[in-house]
């Protein structure tokens, strides 16, 4: 099977970047060791997301990620990736404010994980922000469009660019990414025209999540596309596996069999050699 980052060498922002209109770019998040072990042969881009709060934490948002958790969750995805790009999220809180604590935030999630990119969700509001971590040396991907972090401001999740007012934010904000120096941008939750029209308009790659193939390039949450997801799955998801069933049914078993004291089995016990 061909894997979708080089095999010799890690998929650099440079070599991201360059992917524009070109081969789809491959995406998903990981957050564990093991899981970007096993995706990192058929992914391009790594996401350690702040949807690790929801996803592995149980917080009803985002807005439980913290930096301690990215940078730890970081770490052991740095550790499993060989070729993929890792970019990590900059949780909410901690580059709104000025691009001095942006740039305070985006030093220490690179400086202690090793990742290649961060991430921040905004467009015009944030322009600031991208310029001086960009400015500073650090590769940064945009998120435009529908934005888990302002959910609580937004009034719950609302897919963008239904209404004109609406299509000229989001065309503003993917002008103000690219210029401020991001090297791509995740669209989210936009109307699939719009998201055609800024992958068109953008020289940098366009990464969709409910934005339609219209983009440059892909990215799902990686315990959704697996069919872990225990709440409800977004419309613009697809479940590649799943392996809900699979964990029920190998707890039942091992709970039945424990209680029957058939595990461990003779080949599972340590007994002392036969002398004889
Ligand atoms: O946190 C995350 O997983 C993300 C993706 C949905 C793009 O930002």
């Amino acid at each position: 099977m061909v894997s979708a980052a080089s095999a010799d060498a890690r998929a650099s922002t440079e070599a991201i970047r360059q992917r524009k209109g070109g081969d789809p770019i491959v995406c998903l998040t990981a957050y564990t060791y093991p899981i970007a072990s096993l995706l990192d042969p058929h992914v391009d881009l790594l996401l350690v997301g702040d949807s690790v709060a929801m996803v592995l934490h149980g917080h009803a948002t985002t807005l439980g990620a913290t930096m301690d958790m990215m940078i730890l969750h970081g770490q052991a995805v740095m550790r499993g990736a060989r070729n993929a790009c890792v970019v990590v999220d900059m949780p909410a809180g901690s580059y709104e404010s000025s691009a001095a604590e942006a740039l305070a935030s985006a030093r220490r999630i690179f400086e202690e994980t090793g990742c290649h990119a961060v991430k921040l969700e905004g467009g015009t509001e944030v322009a600031d922000q991208i310029a001086a971590i960009v400015e500073a040396g650090i590769p940064v991907m945009g998120h435009i469009g529908l934005q888990p972090q302002s959910v609580e401001k937004d009034g719950g999740y609302k897919i963008k660019g239904r209404t004109d007012e609406s299509v000229r934010q989001l065309l503003a904000d993917a002008d103000a990414v690219e210029k401020a120096g991001a090297f791509s941008v995740v669209i989210e939750g936009t109307m699939e025209p719009v998201a055609a029209e800024i992958t068109r308009r953008l020289s940098i790659p366009t990464i969709g999540i409910g934005a339609s193939a219209a983009c440059d390039g892909q990215v799902l949450v990686i315990d959704d596309a697996i069919g872990l997801t225990v709440d409800r799955v977004p419309k613009f998801v697809k479940e590649y596996a799943e392996l809900r069933s699979a964990v029920s049914t190998a707890a039942m078993s091992y709970a039945a069999e424990v209680k029957a004291r058939a595990f461990p089995a003779p080949e599972h016990v340590f007994q002392p050699k036969d002398k004889t």
